[in-house]
């Protein structure tokens, strides 16, 4: 059976194109506008200048890769082998893409938890496989039951994505347990764990799939350094996986990128030698707690932000128009771009809301808020 799929602009674009139009914040697109780190521009200039412009090997520079290790140790306690279980990627999405190209076979199914973000679906689509998009909860947590009646032998794969965009919210022990469950009950499933956001996290800690012994021989994970280090142009993450999956996706990898950019790998390799994974976090706490506030004389209810640098919001209390009637009003009459949350629904559920960018300077996020004030 082939699939067949619709290539569209994506509501990102959709959306700073919006504001670009109109001269409206963004504050729609998930990336930062303020300066990158100058020690990184530093580390890279110097790098540029040195003869390390040839390819790399397959897997990543050498020294990235044990650096990437001894991270997994110091945040998971999690040893992995960095010669066999590191992957550098062109970025998540590529990392994504190959492994479902890698590990998911035609006719299979793959659980996706609706809202998702939007680059699960088509390498599924394209490998002749059928995505199963399962709405989360209300309060945007899995809703295990609906995830349990889902899934059956067909089921090869689930991605999970944890902290979440769009809503902030990280997962629970609990949910954890409920996922382990799940694979006792279907030795064939395994787990793409997308936790981009991981080093962005709040009050609660993120608990990630390398602190689940039960899941680790089963789980790939997904990271992006675009996320970490503010750096989403440079297009460069990693997956962890066991060996023998590992093996799949680097058959793939091989004939897709082969080798990921040499100077961002030199250049990071040395950053992170430089860098406070844990500070990542506080940086982001600041501009959360801040635009938290400037928000709280609007009308706009916000839900819990426990991770990522999203936060949702209900415009229930401003008006009953549907999330994309509402986000074009939101550009146009008051010059602010938002997401809003249906498009990320295989079923454009409609939520009441609609999710915010606090990844921006403080006086970004202080003329957005006057701004939303006046509805
Ligand atoms: C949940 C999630 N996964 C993956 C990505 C893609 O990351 P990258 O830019 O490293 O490809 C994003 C980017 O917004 C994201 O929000």
């Amino acid at each position: 059976m082939t699939h067949s799929f619709q290539q569209t602009a994506s509501i990102f674009s959709v959306m700073t194109q919006m504001a670009n139009q109109y001269g409206a914040i963004n504050l729609a697109q998930g990336f930062p506008n303020f300066e990158v780190d100058p020690v990184l521009k530093n580390i890279t200039s110097d790098w540029a200048q040195k003869e390390i412009h040839q390819y790399l090997p397959m897997a990543g520079y050498a020294p990235l890769l044990e650096k990437l290790a001894q991270l997994t140790q110091t945040s998971y306690g999690r040893k992995i082998n960095p010669a066999t279980d590191i992957l550098i990627t062109a970025g998540a999405t590529q990392g994504i893409f190959t492994a479902i190209q890698a590990l998911v076979q035609k006719d299979q199914q793959v659980i996706v938890l609706d809202p998702s973000y939007d680059c699960y679906p088509t390498p599924i689509l394209l490998r002749n496989a059928e995505p199963v998009r399962v709405n989360l909860n209300d309060d945007f947590t899995p809703d295990w039951k609906a995830i349990a009646a889902a899934t059956n032998s067909k089921t090869r794969m689930i991605i999970i994505n944890n902290p979440h965009n769009p809503s902030g919210r990280i997962w629970s022990e609990d949910d954890f347990l409920e996922l382990e469950k799940l694979l006792e009950l279907y030795p064939n499933l395994i787990v793409l764990s997308d936790e981009v956001y991981e080093y962005i996290t709040f009050e609660k800690p993120h608990i990630s799939v390398h602190q689940r012994p039960k899941l680790y021989p089963r789980c790939v994970s997904v990271s992006s350094f675009g996320k970490s280090f503010h750096i989403t142009g440079w297009k460069i993450g990693y997956l962890i996986a066991p060996e023998p999956l590992m093996n799949e996706i680097k058959k793939v990898h091989q004939f897709l990128v082969f080798s990921v950019n040499s100077l961002a790998q030199y250049a990071i390799n040395d950053y992170l030698n430089q860098v406070k994974m844990a500070d990542l976090g506080k940086f982001y706490q600041q501009k959360r707690d801040l635009f938290r506030e400037l928000l709280q004389p609007t009308n706009f209810e916000l839900l819990p932000c426990e991770g990522s640098y999203f936060q949702t919001v209900s415009y229930k209390k401003i008006s009953e128009e549907n999330d994309l009637e509402f986000t074009r009003r939101l550009v146009q009459d008051y010059g602010v771009a938002a997401i809003p949350l249906s498009p990320f629904y295989a079923d454009n559920k409609q939520t009441g809301c609609i999710r915010f960018c606090f990844a921006k300077e403080e006086n970004t996020l202080t003329e957005a808020a006057e701004r939303l004030r006046k509805l």
